[in-house]
């Protein structure tokens, strides 16, 4: 071994023992686990839900398009729907997105949620930061609103935690005992921050037939009259529900202070469907369930279901009493007969 040899040998341990053993492994060990995280959450987001916008962004085109396309006779719904989610989604919000919904049985509210979370998150209504809560199913009892009240306040605070961009849908909160939904009130506020918290990009659906009747009235003087349906216009419908809302003495919602604080983005008016409404209804299913192509459905066969429905007022029987909700089974009873 000569002498050069040698004193690089030496150099080299020098160099080494210089650097502390331990704080050296430290950071190696930081490193590697940074740099594993940082590589495998954008690939586990790949084939996961995750909050990003991979999973969560509005698909415009698709929201109008399965609008047109699935839900008759609701002229002012789909204009309302796509101003409000599109100003919403894009822009940075000033407060949580809350629309409220209103009209009969079958008019179309639920299938309108359906549509607006499929063309929003990925997984529609599967995702994980959609949430479907039905007051019937899940506020059963007066006495235990204390408890409801709490459950529903860890939901929303939990999940608006986990993703800003949560849609929360309440069914029938009509029959939601009073005073639960104001535990939710100061998350439909302007406010920047809750506790560490911004939930001013999180989005509220309410469903009800509160105003059903008064939305049903006017539909019918509008029928007599020498205007169309599509003639019907959003404020004159915004009108009537605040008012029948306000009144409403059984409204679990309403008669909270909820609408006096003007907390409610919108209102959305589904007008009761009429029996050609029935028919497209009709039609789709019989497509659907392939006892049809579209274009050779027998008249006949479609005047038949529609007449298994029931329609009001009783003299001139003109609007569906339960909208295309009962559609399925009387499809199925017409057609087993043969
Ligand atoms: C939006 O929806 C349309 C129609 O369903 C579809 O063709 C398009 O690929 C979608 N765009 C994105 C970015 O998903």
């Amino acid at each position: 071994m000569n002498f050069v040899k040698l004193v690089m040998f030496y150099g080299v341990i020098t160099y080494v023992s210089a650097i502390e053993p331990f704080s050296a492994l430290g950071a190696i060990g930081t490193a590697v686990i940074a740099g594993i995280y940082t590589v495998f959450t954008p690939i586990k987001c790949q084939f996961k839900e995750c909050c990003t916008s991979k999973w969560i962004s509005l698909n415009t085109t698709a929201l109008q398009e399965d609008l047109r396309r699935r839900l008759y006779g609701q002229h002012l719904v789909t204009d309302v729907i796509i101003k409000h989610l599109k100003s919403h989604m894009t822009k940075d919000p000033s407060k949580a997105l809350t629309l409220s919904f209103h009209g009969g049985t079958g008019t179309g509210k639920n299938y309108v949620s359906k549509i607006i979370a499929e063309s929003i998150y990925k997984e529609g209504m599967r995702s994980k930061y959609v949430h479907l809560i039905s007051a019937t199913k899940e506020f059963p009892h007066k006495d235990m609103v204390p408890l409801y009240k709490d459950k529903l306040r860890n939901l929303v605070e939990s999940s608006v935690n986990e993703c800003p961009q949560s849609l929360f849908i309440f069914d029938e909160i009509d029959k939601m005992p009073a005073g639960i939904l104001d535990t939710l009130k100061p998350y439909f506020d302007f406010y920047e921050q809750l506790g560490g918290t911004d939930y001013r990009k999180a989005m509220f659906i309410f469903l009800s037939n509160t105003a059903g009747e008064d939305i049903s009235k006017h539909a019918l003087n509008n029928w007599h009259s020498e205007f169309k349906r599509e003639d019907i216009g959003l404020k004159e419908m915004e009108q009537i529900i605040s008012t029948a809302a306000i009144n409403s003495k059984t409204s679990g919602m309403y008669h909270s202070d909820i609408i006096y604080k003007h907390m409610i983005t919108a209102y959305v008016p589904f007008l009761p469907m009429e029996r050609k409404h029935i028919k497209e209804c009709i039609k789709d299913l019989l497509v659907a369930r392939n006892y049809f192509r579209r274009e050779d459905i027998p008249e006949d066969k479609i005047r038949v279901i529609a007449q298994e429905l029931n329609y009001y007022p009783a003299d001139m029987e003109i609007f569906s009493v339960t909208g295309c909700k009962r559609v399925p089974e009387k499809v199925t009873y017409v057609m087993d007969e043969e």
